[in-house]
């Protein structure tokens, strides 16, 4: 009988034990260890002696399990402030109960770990920087997942099931207002934007995740439903337009201080020719185009038509910035090179999964002076610095910057020189 419990993935689903917890892993947990076994555990810190309830019994090597009660709490526990939040409730964050100086020291550790572990650099010096705001009100673009009833919320961690929300603290109010105030009959979720402007457009989902409406309502005035709205930003000192659904750094300060981590990284001179691969609006390459002047090439390459469009109309003041539609792929960017000739500079900004290795070989290649990569997921771009170092070049310095406070997620610029000394 424990077998076949076992072989459906349930053995330790449901028990309760004590346990130390130790360091902090990616993906917004800690690890403890358990008989033998690695126990993932959320809601706990490090150095904690906690209680805790396996959720989740799926691998030989590991189960998850949340800390249902706390028996020695580190001096960084807080109470939680959003009241959705805590084991088996809202999934949406992963340290409410952490004090927000903590928090980015645990990010901070896990860049280092995946740093050490996935590219062989060890003790790398990274700091995750606050952003202006604080940790509540920051996430100025939201999707809300809604159940059959039609309400919307958000899903309980590594779950499928919607928890009601009435609000969300990350989210500015006006955004966490026109998602979670009413409801939502027949859709499957529905995304919400806030601009700089103050306009919120609200995009209704269908259940396979395709928009099927859209309404902005402006500070002052509601505009009929249309198809895409418009959302304007504003960012290292230029004004942006993006599509309402387009893509746009969520917390309102990320962009800009992006950009100056960007900008003093890629310290791009006269006449250089800069790649920004994944462009999305432009927003790297329209940043360093003044500095390559008149003399320069800034070519920005973005998949996604909207958003090329964006950015073409973004740049049309600095006739030295370029925008090509395509992807970013073996194929497209040897056809891109093979144009182009070699860059002086690379910034790249991927999706999350990165840039991957057959990208980031082509690119180490080049033998760009500068290689600027801006990263949301610190395993992805670790993978990817381990392929630059491969073909000889060296990380110099990452920051990490806290864009995504209460959550375990971090955005992360870093620097990779070819052939000199490592400085990290
Ligand atoms: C993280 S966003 C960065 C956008 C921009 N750098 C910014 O900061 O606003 C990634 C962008 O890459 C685009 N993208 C995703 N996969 C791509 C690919 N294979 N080739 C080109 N662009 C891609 C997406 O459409 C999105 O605009």
């Amino acid at each position: 009988m424990a077998e076949r419990r076992a072989e459906r993935g349930l053995g330790w689903t449901g028990r309760e034990f004590e346990v130390t917890v130790g360091p902090v892993a990616h993906g917004g947990h800690c690890v403890a260890r358990h008989e033998g076994r690695v126990v993932f555990v959320r809601h706990g810190l490090p150095g904690e002696r906690v209680v805790v309830r396996v959720t989740e019994d799926r691998h030989p090597g590991f189960c998850r399990a949340d800390a249902v009660e706390v028996l020695d709490a580190s001096p960084a526990r807080v109470e939680r402030p959003c009241p959705y939040s805590g084991p088996g409730r809202c999934g949406g964050c992963d340290w409410q109960h952490v004090d927000p100086a903590e928090q980015r020291r645990l990010k901070a550790a896990v860049v280092r770990e995946q740093l050490a572990r996935l590219a062989g650099l060890e003790d790398v010096e990274v700091a995750v920087e606050e952003l202006p705001g604080g940790p509540l009100r920051w996430r100025s673009r939201a999707r809300f997942a809604v159940d059959r009833s039609g309400a919307a919320g958000l899903r309980r961690h590594r779950s499928h099931d919607v928890v009601v929300l009435e609000d969300c603290p990350i989210t500015v109010e006006p955004a966490a207002a026109a998602a979670l105030q009413r409801r939502w009959p027949g859709a499957g979720a529905v995304d919400v934007s806030v601009d700089s402007t103050g306009a919120v457009t609200t995009t209704r989902l269908d259940r396979q995740g395709r928009p099927t409406s859209s309404r902005v309502v402006r500070p002052g005035g509601d505009l009929p439903e249309e198809p895409v709205g418009r959302a304007e930003r504003h960012a290292g000192g230029r004004d942006w337009e993006v599509e309402g659904t387009g893509f746009w750094q969520v917390h309102p300060a990320a962009a800009d201080a992006l950009v100056e981590a960007v900008t003093a990284f890629a310290g791009v001179r006269p006449g250089e020719t800069v790649l920004d691969l994944y462009a999305g609006a432009g927003l790297f390459g329209g940043a360093l185009a003044p500095a390559a002047g008149r003399e320069g090439r800034v070519v920005c390459v973005e998949s996604d038509a909207g958003a090329c469009a964006a950015a073409d109309a973004n740049l049309a003041d600095l006739p030295q910035a370029e925008v090509w539609q395509g992807d970013v792929d073996a194929e497209g960017l040897a056809e891109l090179l093979g144009d182009l000739g070699a860059p002086d500079v690379v910034v790249l900004d991927p999706p999350r999964a990165g840039a991957g290795r057959a990208v980031s070989a082509l690119l180490a290649a080049t033998g760009a002076r500068a290689v600027v990569y801006v990263a949301c997921d610190p395993a992805a771009l670790a993978r990817d610095v381990a392929v630059f170092r491969a073909a000889g070049y060296e990380l110099s310095a990452v920051r990490g910057f806290d864009a995504f406070p209460m959550t375990a997620h971090v955005e992360c610029v870093a620097l990779l020189v070819p052939g000199s000394p490592s400085s990290v």
